[in-house]
């Protein structure tokens, strides 16, 4: 089997592997006062401050979540009930994952507002538009990607962090689920020196997409961060996630996110190398094959290829790809095995039905070129093959 879709979940490190069962062998609740519970806490707050190195910022800014969509849920939803008085509209740029989006749109039933902000061709946030609509009245607080998951164009992050920084109290929260382990990121650096309660105030990440196991996850949250709770009880992580900690989780996604900060700029390079020879390879192999996103290598994360292939609906390809040993995604949500047109691609202005043609490929940490080799092998016959397959009268 070659695994190419490395953004939906990547290998699991066997360094975090060995680190988790280590840990979890332990007893101890991290809240307790006795020598068991304090051998906890011990490995909770270093795991704490590993993260925290990892993410550029302090060990108390870390909360400990599930994964991106806790972290997502619990930034948004926190923001918008902490919001200034009077305020209610939510800066939403077009193509953000759907954990944002949905969040936001349950945020929507409560009385928020939407300021949708449209995404140039190759899928980047506009910094000026993104300003502009800062500078509005009535805004609540702002969301915006990183890194694209689908296409992997890179935003500017840092001049989103800016503008937000100067709109008088706007809080903004950047999704680095795709981005973290890929890109260079430091909380504090993006942050900068963002007046309390404003500009860039929480950040989140996942741990399954670094090599940590699946349900782990950390919201970075500005110590002058006014934030709701979603989770009330114990008053655990300053009381903004209660519940009792997993110690050996935190460990585990410690450890991940040392190992692949340390590797991140070696590992970048290698795999530009093996995505950029896949995507020629590909448009060598079926010339209409086109490639989303922006067309500068460096401004999309290293490991994405994402293409669109006119005629081929995603579903048929992707079939025949797995048939022939390839893991890969459309990238979209897909709900009782129907696969919705992508909503980012739609939102580079290409039309529903080109949205429902494209294949991500992402390559990580295990990646090789005889995967890559192992997808040119096949690419021309699964196109000739789904292409044959109408995608008309759906
Ligand atoms: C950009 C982005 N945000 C949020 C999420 C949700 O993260 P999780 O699957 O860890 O809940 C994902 C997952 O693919 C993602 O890519």
């Amino acid at each position: 089997m070659h695994y190419l879709d490395h953004a939906a979940t990547t290998d699991l490190r066997p360094e975090a592997a060995d680190e988790w069962l280590r840990v979890a062998g332990a007893t101890g609740n991290a809240s307790s006062t006795h020598g068991a519970g304090q051998r906890a806490r011990r490995i909770l707050e270093e795991s704490r401050e590993r993260l925290a190195a990892a993410l550029g910022c302090e060990p108390i800014e870390v909360v400990l979540t599930s994964g991106g969509t806790e972290s997502v849920n619990l930034a948004l939803q926190g923001l918008w009930r902490s919001r200034a008085e009077g305020r209610t509209e939510i800066l939403l740029p077009d193509g953000e994952h759907h954990a944002t989006l949905d969040t936001v749109a349950a945020l929507a039933a409560e009385g928020a507002g939407v300021v949708a902000i449209g995404l140039d061709a190759v899928g980047r946030i506009p910094v000026d538009a993104f300003a502009a609509a800062l500078a509005a009245e009535g805004v609540a607080l702002a969301t915006a990607l990183v890194a694209n998951n689908e296409v992997g164009t890179v935003n500017d992050a840092a001049a989103l962090a800016a503008s937000a920084a100067a709109a008088a109290s706007v809080p903004l929260h950047l999704d680095a689920v795709a981005a973290f382990g890929h890109l260079p990121l430091s909380f504090a650096a993006l942050r900068g020196e963002a007046p309390a309660g404003a500009g860039l105030v929480a950040l989140s990440v996942a741990g399954h997409k670094i090599g940590a196991p699946a349900g782990t996850g950390a919201l970075v949250v500005a110590r002058t961060a006014r934030i709701a709770p979603l989770l009330h009880g114990g008053g655990q992580q300053r009381g903004l996630r209660s519940g009792t900690q997993d110690v050996a989780g935190a460990a585990a996604f410690a450890l991940a996110a040392e190992l692949t900060v340390g590797e991140q700029v070696a590992e970048a390079v290698r795999l530009r190398r093996l995505r950029d020879r896949l995507a020629a390879g590909i448009q060598e192999r079926v010339p209409s094959a086109e490639l989303l996103g922006d067309p500068d290598p460096s401004g999309r994360l290293p490991g994405n290829a994402h293409l669109l292939f006119p005629g081929a609906p995603s579903e048929s390809l992707l079939f025949l790809l797995d048939v022939a040993g390839i893991s890969a995604s459309a990238g979209s949500a897909c709900q009782a095995g129907i696969a919705e047109p992508s909503h980012v691609v739609q939102a580079l202005g290409r039309t529903e039905t080109e949205a429902r043609s494209v294949i991500r490929f992402t390559l990580g940490r295990t990646s090789s070129d005889d995967d890559v080799d192992a997808a040119l092998a096949v690419i021309a016959d699964a196109y000739a093959r789904a292409s044959g397959s109408s995608i008309r009268g759906r």
